[in-house]
């Protein structure tokens, strides 16, 4: 194209692309940013973004000295070792897994080596790492439970990888349907590599799988020799009722590969997530190698190693609770708890008596979903932010072809209580106008 100016300028066609840039999950975020960005004084049920009254900039530099003077006094680092360990690349799976493995051994009772253990930018990069890994051939497919996180479904599409849904049901994941979908995926030719879901107050739907469907999902997956990944980063934010232990504190068989998060228990800027996966990787160079470093291989070509800085600053927070991230969040836990009974009781106050209006009640996290007798889309959510005020997400982007389409998600972690009074009348206000 010539512009006035005589300049030339490329333009590229998005047919020439990577297909993925027109699939639907990838525009998704795009498009939620983009309503949330023209509403900013909307009242926002839409983020799963942690509650930010804890941010803190000296905390910062707090949990920085702690973790230089555990290199210092714990492990007897020089001066220019701490430096060396900061300000260079450092090593691909990082250098924060021996604090992770004790994170994970404290609050979730699962065992594991550190070296199983690959430090990632975010979960969001170890789902992409582990996805590339499976995805040998055109016949590798992902099962997923659907509805399924975007960001999911997403890095399987960047990485042409066929995602098969798996219906969730009303415990979490159908595990009858679980079996078709391996059989037929199989009777098409197609080889199911593995099963993502997230067990506990998943996102989007709030759900928490009980302890008998986890020990069934992992004798289904040893006899049917699926792997399972396991994303959980809201666990820990329990609001009533006891912890159901991980899938991977069960697992005797490396069956599971378990994707932690420290976006909401630490903070989200941060970036620092990590995936623990202690399967044996035979053929590899050293015998028996682990598929963490196979994961590494992967990693050293993408984002090289997670940044230290950053994982200096979560280790920091670490060491500051001795390794629980339990404790080192619990007033966090506590805002959560609040804001969700707020919210439950007051989905209870306003619709209890609507017909047609349900809404489930997840024991934690972030997200309940709320059916209602009215069909639900990006166009209701615009007139929503306009008309009311409120934002919300609708749950048919969590689908991966037509589905939840009379479903939106809201999403109480980022709010007051008295945002969130004020954002449910606006909600019952845009019901109204639809219910007649
Ligand atoms: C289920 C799930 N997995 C993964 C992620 C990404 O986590 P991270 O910010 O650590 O990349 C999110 C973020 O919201 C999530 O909800």
């Amino acid at each position: 194209m010539i512009r006035d100016t005589g300049q030339v300028t490329t333009a590229l066609r998005r047919t020439d692309l990577h297909a993925s840039l027109s699939h639907p999950a990838l525009q998704s975020m795009t498009f939620l940013n983009e309503v949330a960005n023209r509403f900013p004084n909307a009242i926002s049920f839409a983020p799963g973004r942690p509650y930010e009254e804890s941010f803190d900039i000296e905390a910062l530099h707090r949990y920085l000295r702690i973790f230089c003077d555990h290199l210092t006094h714990d492990l007897a680092y020089s001066e220019e070792q701490v430096c060396r360990t900061l300000f260079q690349y450092g090593r691909t799976k990082g250098i924060m897994h021996q604090l992770i493995s004790r994170h994970l051994a404290v609050d979730e009772g699962i065992e594991v080596d550190p070296e199983s253990i690959v430090v990632t930018v975010g979960c969001q990069e170890a789902l992409f790492l582990v996805l590339r890994a499976l995805r040998a051939s055109e016949q590798d497919v992902l099962l997923a439970v659907s509805p399924t996180y975007v960001g999911l479904t997403g890095a399987a599409r960047l990485l042409d990888m066929r995602v098969r849904t798996v219906r969730g049901g009303s415990v979490g994941v159908d595990i009858e349907d679980l079996i078709t979908q391996i059989h037929d995926a199989r009777a098409e030719g197609t080889r199911p590599r593995a099963l993502y879901l997230v067990p506990d107050f998943s996102n989007p739907t709030g759900i928490t799988l009980n302890t008998k469907v986890r020990r069934t999902l992992l004798q289904v997956a040893a006899e049917e020799r699926l792997l399972l990944l396991e994303d959980n980063p809201y666990g820990l934010l329990r609001a009533k009722g006891r912890a159901q232990p991980t899938l991977k504190a069960l697992d005797t068989q490396q069956r599971v590969l378990y994707f932690g998060s420290l976006a909401k228990t630490c903070f989200p800027g941060v970036r620092v997530g990590y995936v623990v996966a202690d399967q044996r990787v035979q053929g590899s160079e050293n015998a028996d190698g682990l598929f963490a470093d196979e994961l590494s291989k992967i990693k050293s070509m993408v984002t090289v190693n997670t940044s230290p800085i950053s994982q200096a600053v979560a280790a920091g927070k670490l060491l500051e609770h001795n390794g629980s991230l339990l404790r080192a969040n619990a007033r966090e836990i506590k805002v959560y708890r609040r804001n969700l009974i707020r919210l439950l009781n007051g989905l209870e106050a306003r619709f209890a008596s609507v017909p047609g209006v349900q809404w489930n009640t997840p024991s934690g996290g972030f997200f309940v979903v709320v059916t209602v007798p009215f069909s639900v889309d990006d166009t209701l959510l615009e007139h929503s932010a306009r008309r009311y005020g409120v934002l919300w997400t609708p749950m048919n982007h969590f689908y991966n072809g037509d589905g939840g389409r009379q479903q939106l998600r809201l999403s109480c972690s980022l709010l007051t209580v008295d945002q969130i009074d004020e954002g449910l009348n606006r909600l019952a206000a845009l019901f109204t106008e639809f219910i007649r």
